[in-house]
Formats: structure tokens, C-alpha cells, sequence
């Protein structure tokens, strides 16, 4: 078979990151945050996230269900789906980066094997591996969108922490504890880990 990929030849365009982070005043890096459904991803990223826009910096938030409403639709929870939906958005990511923008992706994201790949698509200079550290039996107990009762129910198959697993990072850049630490303790430790790398 014809390897189509051999006649793709990409272009480089005048204007690129650098040009780009110049004028926005600061460095493009993707937040990865990872954790169980319930543990706090999505909350805590948008309060980074608009903690950084009140300080005029350009930032974009890539969330699990918002993805699959759209552009992920038409993958499903299987081991292959999860792994497809984590390089989708490697590769989005890897875009705003270029696009100069900050990142912050809230996705389960329960392999390392697949954080591990979205780290080398957008460079590991770029990345940083937020763990949203979270007992199964918190994220069970406060049970948000009402998930954890239907996966136990048998209602939902391959449910990450019941029947599907979640690998948690070795060693993550950042690790945040949503059931022992407040959500303004938890901000405040990223605010403190994470701010002076955006510096040009
Ligand atoms: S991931 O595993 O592929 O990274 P992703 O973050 O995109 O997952 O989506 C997780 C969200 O989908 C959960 O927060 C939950 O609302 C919903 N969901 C629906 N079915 C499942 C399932 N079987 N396992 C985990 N989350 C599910």
C-alpha cells in the first residue's frame, strides 16, 4: 500500500510561537491535569485558569466532557477510545501552544502511557503534569454528576476506579490533594509551582 503520509510536507510560516509569546508576555505551556472522575480537575482548572486571565494572560481550558460533546464525539470509554481521545488532544494542545497560548486540559486520563505520548507531541519542556489526588471512595462519596451510583449499578461499563483502571502518575510536577487540602489551598500551591515558569 501507498504510504500517503510521504507526500505531506509541512509548512513553515512566517509569524511562529516565539513571535507569538512575545506579544502575548509570556511562555505557552500545557497544565495536564489528571485524576478520577470527581477528584477535582475541571473546578481547579478553572479557577487557575481564571486566576491567570484576570492577570491579562492567554489561556484556553480543554475538559473531558466538553471535548466528547464536540470534536471526541464519536469515541466511547474502551481502553483504544481513551488512548485516541488523549492523542486528539495532545495534538490540540500542541496547536494552542503554537498558537501561544496556556493550556489547561482537564481529562481523566488513566494511562501513563498516553500522558507519557501527549508529553513528547507537545515537547516536554512544555508540559506539566498536574496529579488531582483523590481517594476513590471521596470521588464516590461526593458523586457530581451521579456516575459512580449508575457504574456500580452496572448501569455504565469500563467506569474508571470500578471497572476500568486509573494509573496514577510517579511523579508529577505538581500533585494536589482535593480531599485533604481547600480548593484556595490547592490554587494556592499552583499559583506557587507553576506562575514564575510562564516568565519569558
Ligand atoms: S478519559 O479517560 O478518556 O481521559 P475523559 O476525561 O475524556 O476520560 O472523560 C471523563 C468524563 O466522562 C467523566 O468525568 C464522566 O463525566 C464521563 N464518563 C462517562 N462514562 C465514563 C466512564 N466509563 N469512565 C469514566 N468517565 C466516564
Amino acid at each position: 500500500m501507498e504510504d500517503f503520509r510521504k507526500h505531506i510536507i509541512p509548512h513553515s510560516h512566517a509569524v511562529g510561537r516565539e513571535d507569538r509569546q512575545r506579544k502575548n508576555g509570556h511562555k505557552a505551556k500545557v497544565l495536564w491535569f489528571t485524576g478520577l472522575s470527581g477528584s477535582g480537575k475541571s473546578t481547579l482548572a478553572g479557577r487557575f485558569e481564571t486566576y491567570l486571565h484576570n492577570k491579562g494572560l492567554c489561556t484556553y481550558i480543554l475538559d473531558g466532557d466538553n471535548i466528547r460533546t464536540g470534536l471526541n464525539n464519536d469515541l466511547d470509554f474502551s481502553d483504544e477510545s481513551r488512548k485516541e481521545n488523549i492523542r486528539r488532544i495532545a495534538e490540540v494542545a500542541n496547536l494552542f501552544i503554537d498558537a501561544g497560548v496556556i493550556v489547561l486540559t482537564a481529562f481523566i486520563s488513566p494511562f501513563k502511557e498516553d500522558r507519557q505520548a501527549a508529553k513528547q507531541v507537545v515537547g516536554e519542556e512544555n508540559f506539566l503534569e498536574i496529579f488531582v489526588d483523590c481517594p476513590l471512595e471521596v470521588c464516590e462519596q461526593r458523586d457530581v454528576k451521579g456516575l459512580y451510583k449508575k457504574a456500580r449499578a452496572g448501569e455504565i461499563k469500563h467506569f474508571t476506579g470500578i471497572d476500568s483502571p486509573f494509573e496514577e502518575p510517579d511523579n508529577p510536577d505538581v500533585r494536589v490533594s482535593t480531599a485533604k487540602d481547600s480548593l484556595e489551598k490547592c490554587l494556592e500551591q499552583l499559583i506557587e509551582k507553576i506562575e514564575p515558569q510562564f516568565r519569558l
